[in-house]
């Protein structure tokens, strides 16, 4: 877990910098996997900001994790052209099997499900990312498979 001083020496980096927000929640989570809630504060303070207001920024993008992450990070597309293939049907399959909500991890730390917003693959729509695999035309059976692959 990160500490005080490790937030503050990240936050420090950026100082009279330009809209120097999204890269501080981005240096956080590349060192910590996350952007923990006690960071949140920092940031507001040393911005001028609220913690509300750094708090709806960090929700807006889905990149930010509120918690590290499992061994392996599922990603299910839920843009567009996979949600007119599907996307929605999968996820709740996928979610409700490992009894999930979205960005959950899995007790034993195994798996993590998180939404993304178009893998590029539309055209294979439904699309998911296992690990680093892409996978098209994504069914509930297909990302088990590829889940017992990577563990
Ligand atoms: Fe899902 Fe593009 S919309 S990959």
């Amino acid at each position: 877990q990160p500490t005080a001083d490790d937030i503050a020496g990240l936050i420090a980096r950026h100082a009279g910098t330009e809209g120097p927000l999204l890269p501080i929640l981005h240096d956080i989570q590349d060192a910590f996997d996350h952007v923990p809630q006690m960071a949140l504060p920092l940031i507001a303070e040393a911005l001028n900001l609220t913690v509300a207001e750094v708090h709806g920024v960090m929700s807006f993008y889905h990149d930010f994790r509120k918690a590290p992450a499992g061994r392996l990070v599922v990603k299910i597309c839920r843009a567009e052209a996979c949600q007119s293939m599907g996307a929605n049907a999968l996820s709740e399959a996928v979610l409700g099997k490992l009894g999930l909500d979205w960005g959950g991890t899995t007790r034993d730390g195994g798996v993590t499900v998180e939404p993304v917003y178009c893998l590029g693959l539309c055209a294979c729509a439904p699309a998911a990312m296992v690990g680093e695999k892409l996978i098209g035309r994504a069914s509930a059976d297909r990302l088990e498979a590829a889940m017992e692959g990577a563990a």
